[in-house]
């Protein structure tokens, strides 16, 4: 079974309306790779601006989403106002959310559950910090966040895992597509283990932190690596390069 590539741009808390523009019209103009599936996620209030401007083939994710569909939950966003705007997936789960914000893996659980229910496809991430991959903790901790994730869902058709490993991420210490490739490995083994061989071949598995123009052609190669979730570089023009890192 072939996975089709999939590149996601995460542009976290960045952009204007002006610069989100000129990132865009870079996007239109360039000239990308028509066998992998490219998602950029500027924040929530850009959504509707970057949708209406970018290229149909490209699609647009938001960068969280509440548990809740409507209700006194002052400043939450729901999956399904997403959906009303013509958003097709979101972010979940990413260490920033899980670290800055305190969520849970419970939640980030139920928030995969909400999302997937009210149709949107999801980018679940996962991944360990420094000290517990130096406590030999890497697995672990991917499998336990895999886990509080994978209790929600039972159709796998919309979720792709995003592998981020916390020390890689917006430090320029990009993981070596060795180490990416033996934790994407393990990530596939977990899916045929706890869920099903047909799930685990046929689920993608990106990853991300400090993922670059020049490194992303190297990491691509590896067998279990089936895409990027991109931040800093995905601002950049380099961001091309790295949609097109597979071709
Ligand atoms: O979600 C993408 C991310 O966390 C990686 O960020 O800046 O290291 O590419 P960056």
């Amino acid at each position: 079974m072939t996975r089709k590539f999939i590149v996601g741009g995460n542009f976290k808390l960045n952009g204007s309306q002006s610069s989100l523009k000129t990132l865009v019209e870079g996007l239109n103009q360039g000239d990308l790779d028509s066998n992998v599936e490219i998602v950029v996620s500027p924040p929530f209030v850009y959504l509707d601006q970057v949708r209406k401007a970018v290229r149909k083939d490209v699609a647009v994710a938001g960068q969280n989403c509440y548990t809740k569909s409507s209700g006194a939950y002052t400043g939450e966003v729901a999956a399904e106002m997403l959906k009303d705007i013509g958003i097709e997936w979101v972010i979940l789960g990413h260490s920033e959310r899980r670290e800055i914000f305190k969520e849970t893996d419970e939640e980030i659980g139920l928030k995969v559950a909400h999302a997937l229910k009210a149709g949107l496809k999801v980018m679940a991430c996962v991944g360990e910090k420094l000290e517990e991959r130096e406590a030999d903790k890497t697995t672990d901790v991917v499998f336990r966040q895999l886990a509080a994730i994978a209790k929600h869902v039972s159709d796998w058709t919309n979720v792709v895992v995003a592998y981020e490993p916390v020390w890689a991420i917006g430090t320029g210490k990009v993981a070596t597509p060795d180490q990416a490739q033996e934790v994407h490995k393990a990530i596939r083994g977990w899916l045929k283990e706890k869920v099903s061989a047909e799930v685990a071949e046929a689920t993608r598995i990106m990853y991300g932190g400090s993922v670059n123009g020049g490194n992303a052609a190297t990491l691509a190669r590896e067998e279990d690596v089936d895409g990027f979730l991109v931040g800093g570089a995905s601002l950049k023009p380099e961001f091309v390069t790295i949609c097109n890192a597979k071709a």
